[in-house]
């Protein structure tokens, strides 16, 4: 069986990094009755949006079963769980709370607490209330002040028992793939409307900010950021910029107005119906300090320069690739954390999200899924080694607990260190889930017995 490991001397087998496994609301919960309708309930009703025809009605029924669910974390011995609330299942049509709705996250975190973990909360991972999509959605502006008094509801909900909140969930895939391509929900496309979504996602971030400072004051506040490293194809002058421009528009579009008020000089290629309508104030209510980045990693991007002076995307070949069909690239993870570091004057770091989805397959109960396991190793190191080139990286969670929705693709795709069997609910924890388990208690007796 394969092993995670890590060097010997590693900051990240002391007992102060923080390890966790993360999901999110509608890839796991299921249990559509007890909520509002949301975007992807839409998107997954109309014909061939997602690969497998299916929806997130029972996914795993996590709502169902969390108490296991919370025993299964726990008996990894990870410190941490990455959660998302659901906004259509917290708050009624009229801005009220749902009681019931809330009443289940309150749960959820207390018995986490109970179970000595450390609560991660993200408010919005992508599951906006249909009746908000019907007055234009994070195309109006009035959608980032409903997030909010969304976001003081849950505030006032969970309080300082949530030791770290991350307002949004990549919003480069709310907005990009939502607004500008359309694979996502709710299914728009048109580069304005991606840049003004993205827009109001950020704004929505900078006010939520303001209401979780008030709030929350003891617990930590940022927001999660998805990267893919962008790599010219070749040489040339024109493939260089290529790359460029796609790390502008793609990357630091969403992070450059949190650290330094403004947008990549990218925004000046569009035109003026396709950049979004920026008011007076938004970018001081976007840049508001945040206490931690959360960095999600998944590939690099290859890129190349088209006639149009923009870039297109090059596929792998003959690399090694994970199930998504995503190149397996940790040097590109190191190279992502220590240029942002060089770049940016960033608060600490938390990988909120790293893993594969994978070829699995269930035999004799067991999942042997060596491939997993050796990407969290490269992977893990490849975090070690930004380390220790300076980067001040607090933790990391694995993508993902268990098998669940993986959004276009349905429930084809499996990212979870624990199997999920989708007509038994049986959960099964993979060889990989154990031997994440295993570096976590390793760390564990190393700190007991003394040794730093
Ligand atoms: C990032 C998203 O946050 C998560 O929802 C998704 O399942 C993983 N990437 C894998 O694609």
């Amino acid at each position: 069986m394969h092993k995670i490991t890590l060097p010997a001397n590693s900051l990240m087998l002391s007992k102060d990094f923080v390890y966790g496994v993360a999901t999110s609301s509608f890839q796991i919960e299921g249990d559509r009755k007890g909520r509002l309708d949301c975007i992807w309930d839409t998107f997954c009703s109309q014909p061939g949006t997602i690969e497998d025809g299916s929806n997130g009605d029972i996914a795993c029924k996590h709502v169902e079963y969390y108490l296991q669910d919370v025993e299964l974390i726990s008996s990894l011995g990870v410190d941490a769980y990455r959660l998302s609330i659901s906004w259509p299942r917290v708050m009624n049509e009229d801005g009220s709370v749902n009681e019931l709705g809330m009443r289940f996250y309150i749960n959820l975190v207390d018995v986490l607490l109970q179970r000595k973990m450390k609560v991660f909360v993200t408010l919005y991972h992508w599951d906006l209330p249909q009746h908000l999509e019907d007055k234009g959605g994070w195309l109006n502006r009035d959608t980032a002040y409903a997030f909010q008094r969304y976001a003081a509801a849950v505030a006032n909900a969970l309080g300082d028992k949530v030791h770290a909140y991350a307002t949004l969930n990549e919003p480069f895939c709310s907005a990009y793939l939502g607004y500008e391509t359309g694979i996502h929900a709710p299914g728009k496309t048109g580069v304005g409307n991606g840049r003004k979504a993205a827009h109001h996602l950020l704004l929505a971030h900078g006010l939520a900010l303001q209401e979780l400072r008030q709030l929350c004051p003891n617990s930590q506040h940022g927001i999660v950021l998805n990267f893919s490293t962008c790599h010219a194809n070749t040489d040339t002058e024109q493939d260089k910029q290529a790359a460029k421009w796609a790390d502008e528009y793609h990357n630091q579009w969403y992070l450059k107005p949190l650290m330094d008020a403004c947008y990549p000089s990218v925004i000046e290629k569009l035109s003026n119906e396709e950049r979004p309508d920026i008011l007076e104030g938004d970018m001081e209510i976007i840049s508001q300090p945040i206490d931690y980045l959360g960095i999600n990693f998944y590939t690099r991007t290859v890129y190349e320069a088209n006639e149009k002076n923009w870039f297109n995307v090059v596929p792998p070949v003959d690399t090694p690739l994970t199930a998504m069909g995503w190149e397996i690239t940790p040097d590109a993870f190191t190279e992502l954390l220590v240029d942002l570091h060089n770049e940016y004057t960033l608060p600490p770091i938390y990988i909120t999200e790293n893993g594969a989805a994978m070829n699995d397959e269930l035999i004799d109960g067991e999942v042997k899924d060596d491939d997993r396991t050796e990407y969290f190793h490269t992977h893990l190191n490849a975090v070690n080694e930004a380390i220790e080139q300076g980067v001040d990286i607090k933790g990391y969670f694995a993508w993902s607990l268990m098998d669940n929705f993986e959004w276009a693709l349905g429930y084809s795709k499996r990212f979870g260190i624990v199997h999920v069997d989708y007509e038994t609910q049986k959960r099964t924890i993979k060889q990989s889930g154990n031997a994440y388990a295993e570096l976590v208690k390793s760390r564990i007796n190393r700190y007991i017995s003394g040794i730093k």
